[in-house]
């Protein structure tokens, strides 16, 4: 049974990656404070049709930002994900078929968790000119536990020590 729904799984994500190759990670990602030592605090903001849909990319997006495109500066000194380079040294494109199972078994959630529960405030929710939401909250990203992953995946440069 066990064997079975894996095997139906991989089909439906198969199935779902060929439909899904336009799918585009939308997102904008800034810094957004000093988080505890190994840690990142990020203002990650997302769209959809929906609150619901804009709310459920909040943990994948934020998740892909560090690892694929950094974070921008929220001008605020002292923060420490203020212009980061992205983790990863590969493109999600060169390692798909890794990316892809890593977001979809949900794997990525070890390394993500709510700040203040993932609360929104109502500035943080917007109607967009063209009826979709434009939702944002703070995440907490394990920074050193990702880039360990990452490192021993292959797919992050290793930083010398002092990093
Ligand atoms: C990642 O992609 C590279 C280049 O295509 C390949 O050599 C490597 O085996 C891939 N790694 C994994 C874990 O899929
Ligand atoms: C990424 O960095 C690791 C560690 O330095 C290295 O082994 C790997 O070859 C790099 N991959 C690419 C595509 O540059």
């Amino acid at each position: 049974m066990k064997r079975y729904l894996s095997v139906l799984v991989l089909g439906l994500f198969l199935a779902l990656g060929c439909g899904l190759k336009a799918i585009s990670y939308s997102y904008e990602a800034v810094c957004a404070g000093v988080g505890t030592p190994g840690n990142y605090l990020v203002k990650i903001s997302t769209y959809g049709k929906s609150l619901g849909k804009a709310k459920e990319k909040f943990r994948s997006h934020a998740v892909h930002a560090i690892l694929f495109k950094g974070v921008s500066g929220s001008g605020a000194t002292g923060t420490t994900c203020n212009g980061k380079k992205p983790v990863c040294n590969v493109s999600y494109e060169e390692n798909r078929t890794w990316f892809d199972n890593f977001f979809a078994s949900g794997d990525y959630l070890k390394y993500v968790s709510y700040n203040n529960g993932g609360y929104i405030s109502s500035d943080d929710r917007i109607k967009t000119a063209d009826g979709n939401y434009k939702v944002s909250t703070v995440l907490v990203i394990s920074l050193d536990a990702l880039r360990k992953r990452m490192e021993k995946e292959g797919f992050a440069r290793t930083l010398s020590k002092g990093f």
